[in-house]
């Protein structure tokens, strides 16, 4: 007989019985971590994914090293509902606990929302989260990500864009973050750390030297051994270091003759050897282009199909030609990436995304990123004296423009974007100067006829032309001039009333004629879900700018290193020309000739003019920089006073670069390190920043090292690349 005690017992063990399955469906890892001994989170990731690989059949590795397909990439797989509607899926090992990668692109937010009947936040471009030169910030920024990421059942990122930016008519300028290395490397690996840390394999791309998108299937980047490694790819080199991504994405485009995705001294000499990277290497999607000689160069995951890395891999292990080993290294890394980000500690769980909180974060970082450029006293906007706003600009009224391809963020309320459509995030500039200024008479005219736009501007106090240029993923721009006649409409405008505003809405630099006609010039990039709130509150001093430019801002396109963009040959493009000789090769080549005078180092060595420097931004507030110290050593520590001396509190970003020794052959200067800081109006604060080795060393190809040359060292400080009042020059050994 049963007691009373045993009985209840029995029974609420009964009733709780499906309870526990259905929880176990969603979080299968449970029951695998009593069964299987790498569910022990306390071993290393290392020796967790070697446990599982002395379990694997050859078919469960080759299983783990391709996609199963996109959706609209071809026809749809048997098992492409397994897939989140992301750009990819790896399938998971069941029977090992081990789950799916389920993949989504987010450079500036989760891709796909449309699609998928989801929502996502979108952030500020990355270029533009650039211009905060703030560690924290992009934390804060892939933080988002990653949690928006996991809420839609996603648990891997495709973000983490890193190329520099040789090209600034790249069309996809406004997914990396500039054209300084150590700038974009420490914020991307910011970025990552913090995406990673909400358990998704983070992911940085694409390696290597994909600047520009014309011919980048067939394009291939020539360009020296020193020029890289101090370059494009210093970068990846920091950004990993900082972030330790489980993934690199390997690029399209070929890299001194060989393609990126099968160029063994990109990814086995220098990512796996020389910087000890343990995670694996992913195809940008189409990016494989054989089995054997991609295999061998390092290539871990082919996306986002099967073509080289399905059956054809199976049958070149069953034959030798690739050794089993060689797959054993790939699917370890994938292995180890899954333990090393927690996806397989911490199953997906979905949620809903929290759409206010992202706001939030969204308008803050837009609000860092917010560059002032230009201010001849009209702005802040002072709402005691200014009674009418002439609102000016094709959809000022409606939203904001964002960027195209890939990293497209689908705005709410409306149908999916179509690819390349032109996106206005409805987030209204219109709107927004009204909510702050009550009682002033906002009127808004599109400048379709800019004769309507110059007559409403001359009847108020202040214009605010918002100018756009849209660019996207697979284009590149063919001049840095603003389209649609809009340089016209904004003389127009300028002309009517002196006191205009010109608030850019941009993926990249843009030139600027009437620049000189009028009175203030802000670049809010693409700015995000909530870019008009950070803009209006910009133009009313709620916030006080304290953006720079990660990027120069060229006078004319004649002053780029390549004044003509490299466009491809006839018959250059297309798979079949370049597999024309049976062996996948590319068809015409862009020549970084000018080496590393990327950005401000060209404009720096040739003397050439700008609009605008690298490194600059105006504030609401002035600072004055004095008393610097150098203090060589292993790490070198540069100290220096900044005084806030005008009346308002601000941040300031305290720029430090260095020259190297004239026999080094470097650019005049470089970017060595920064610090932002916080000061009230009258306060001065010492700033110390501490300087790596390398970034003050040479890359030397013989030695194939980096070497700090013996020499005198010329550090300065300022305010931009081209306001650098305090010098100290030191002998370092
Ligand atoms: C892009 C990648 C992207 C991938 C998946 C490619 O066309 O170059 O950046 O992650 O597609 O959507």
């Amino acid at each position: 007989m049963l007691t009373r005690l045993q009985l209840l017992l029995v029974i609420s063990a009964t009733l709780a019985a499906p309870i526990l399955a259905q929880h176990r469906l969603h979080n299968e890892a449970d029951e695998s971590a009593e069964s299987h001994p790498w569910m022990n989170a306390k071993l290393s990731p290392d020796e967790r994914a070697d446990m599982v690989l002395k379990e694997m059949t050859l078919d469960e590795k080759i299983s783990l090293v391709h996609g199963n397909g996109m959706p609209g990439w071809g026809k749809p797989r048997p098992n492409a509902y397994l897939g989140n509607g992301g750009a990819g899926f790896v399938l998971g090992i069941e029977r090992l606990g081990i789950p799916m990668i389920q993949m989504s692109d987010a450079a500036y937010g989760v891709r796909s929302s449309g699609e998928n009947g989801r929502y996502s936040t979108a952030l500020p471009s990355n270029v533009a989260a650039a211009a905060s030169w703030d560690p924290e910030a992009a934390c804060a920024y892939g933080a988002l990500i990653g949690r928006e990421l996991r809420a839609q059942g996603y648990n891997m990122t495709l973000g983490g864009g890193i190329n520099v930016t040789r090209e600034p008519r790249n069309g996809r300028t406004f997914e990396y973050q500039g054209e300084d290395p150590i700038l974009a490397g420490t914020l991307v690996g910011n970025r990552i750390k913090c995406e990673q840390a909400q358990h998704v394999i983070g992911d940085i791309k694409h390696y290597a030297v994909n600047d520009q998108e014309s011919g980048r299937n067939e394009v291939d980047s020539v360009i020296s051994k020193r020029t890289m490694r101090e370059s494009d790819l210093l970068a990846f080199e920091i950004g990993i270091e900082i972030g330790n991504p489980a993934a690199v994405m390997c690029a399209y485009n070929a890299v001194n003759g060989d393609f990126s995705c099968e160029n063994k001294y990109l990814l086995t000499d220098v990512l796996k050897k020389d910087w000890n990277f343990k995670g694996f290497v992913l195809s940008d999607w189409g990016g494989t282009h054989s089995t054997v000689k991609a295999s061998a160069a390092g290539l871990d995951n082919e996306e986002p199909l099967d073509d080289f890395f399905g059956e054809k891999l199976k049958e070149a292990v069953q034959a030798g030609k690739v050794p089993m080993a060689e797959l054993d290294d790939h699917a370890r890394r994938i292995l180890r990436s899954e333990f090393l980000s927690g996806i397989v500690d911490h199953p997906m769980q979905k949620s809903v995304v929290d759409v206010e909180g992202g706001f939030e974060t969204s308008r803050r970082i837009a609000e860092q990123s917010t560059v002032l450029l230009k201010n001849s006293g009209v702005l802040p906007l002072d709402r005691g004296t200014v009674r009418s706003i002439a609102m000016i600009g094709p959809h000022a009224d409606e939203g904001m423009i964002s960027g195209g391809g890939s990293a497209q963020v689908d705005p709410p309320g409306r149908p999916p974007a179509h690819w390349q459509e032109h996106v206005w995030f409805p987030t209204s500039p219109l709107k927004a100067v009204r909510e702050r200024a009550p009682g002033v008479d906002v009127r808004f005219d599109s400048g379709a006829n800019p004769a309507t736009a110059a007559a409403l501007a001359k009847k108020a106090d202040v214009a605010i032309v918002f100018a756009y240029q849209w660019t996207s993923e697979g284009m590149d721009l063919p001049n840095l001039s603003l389209p649609d006649k809009q340089d016209a409409l904004i003389e127009r405008v300028a002309e009517a009333n002196s006191r205009t505003i010109v608030v850019l809405e941009s993926g990249t630099a843009v030139t600027m004629p009437w620049l000189e006609k009028v009175s203030g010039v802000l670049e809010a990039w693409y700015a995000g879900s909530k870019g008009a709130d950070a803009v209006a509150n910009i133009l009313f001093g709620q916030v006080n700018p304290s953006a720079k430019l990660p990027m120069t801002f060229p006078r004319r396109e004649a002053d780029l290193p390549h004044p003509h963009l490299v466009t491809p040959p006839p018959g250059a493009q297309g798979q079949a020309a370049v597999m024309r000789t049976g062996e996948a090769k590319p068809t015409f080549s862009v020549h970084y000739d000018e080496g590393l005078k990327v950005g401000y180092k060209w404009y720096d060595s040739e003397n050439k003019p700008v609009l605008f420097p690298f490194g600059f931004g105006l504030s609401y507030t002035t600072y004055a920089y004095s008393n610097l110290k150098i203090k060589p050593g292993r790490e070198t520590s540069v100290s220096f006073m900044v005084k806030n001396t005008g009346n308002r509190a601000g941040m300031e970003i305290a720029e430090v670069y260095a020259g190297l020794p004239a026999n080094t052959g470097e650019p005049p200067k470089r970017l060595v390190g920064w610090s932002k800081i916080k000061l009230d109006a009258g306060e001065s604060k010492e700033v110390s920043v501490t300087i790596d080795r390398k970034y003050l060393s040479i890359y030397d190809e013989n030695e194939d090292a980096w070497k700090l040359v013996p020499g005198t060292y010329t550090f300065m400080a300022g305010g931009s690349s081209q306001d650098l009042p305090l010098h100290e020059t030191v002998n370092m050994k």
